[in-house]
């Protein structure tokens, strides 16, 4: 499928970058012409993502790249992804179960919420040299009683 539209960016891992994001792959996102609703879907994943990132990725270091990347396909789907040089997943089928974490102050379901409001999740990750997150949504697909 070819691509329509890429954007592709890079920043410091701050907790106030989460935000920026989110909204930046929002703004992105709104040329689909999706619903709010999808909107708010998408800048949740977004927001889990990055979070995990720069929390479990970089253990809150704050001088270290991420790097989200999203593109529209003339289908109609939208994929993003987020990519992290940090500490990597050692057994990633045992951190995409609902409620696990490896920090038992933390609720343990952000990937449960991006691999529910997206079409695909893949998980690439290597420990000690990082994790890219490939989430992959249709707008044909979930939203189609809009368009009706
Ligand atoms: N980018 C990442 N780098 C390293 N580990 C990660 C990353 N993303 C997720 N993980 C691991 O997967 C677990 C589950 O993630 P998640 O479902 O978002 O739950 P939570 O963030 O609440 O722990 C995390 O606790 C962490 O151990
Ligand atoms: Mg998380």
């Amino acid at each position: 499928m070819n691509v329509k539209n890429y954007v592709r960016f890079e920043f410091q891992s701050l907790p106030e970058n989460v935000a920026f994001a989110r909204a930046c792959v929002a703004a992105f996102a709104a040329q689909l012409d999706c619903t709010l609703d999808a909107i708010e879907e998408i800048k949740l994943v977004v927001s889990e993502a990055v979070s995990n990132s720069i929390i479990h990725g970089y253990g809150n270091r704050p001088n270290e790249k991420v790097v989200v990347a999203a593109s529209i396909f003339d289908d109609r789907t939208l994929e993003i992804i987020v990519e992290d040089y940090g500490s990597g997943i050692k057994d990633v089928e045992k951190a995409i179960q609902p409620t696990f974490s490896s920090d038992p102050a933390r609720m343990g379901l952000g990937f449960t919420f991006m691999k529910s409001f997206m079409d695909e999740m893949e998980i690439l990750s290597k420990p000690g040299e990082g994790t890219s997150v490939r989430l992959k949504r249709s707008f044909f697909a979930k939203d189609k009683e809009a368009y009706a």
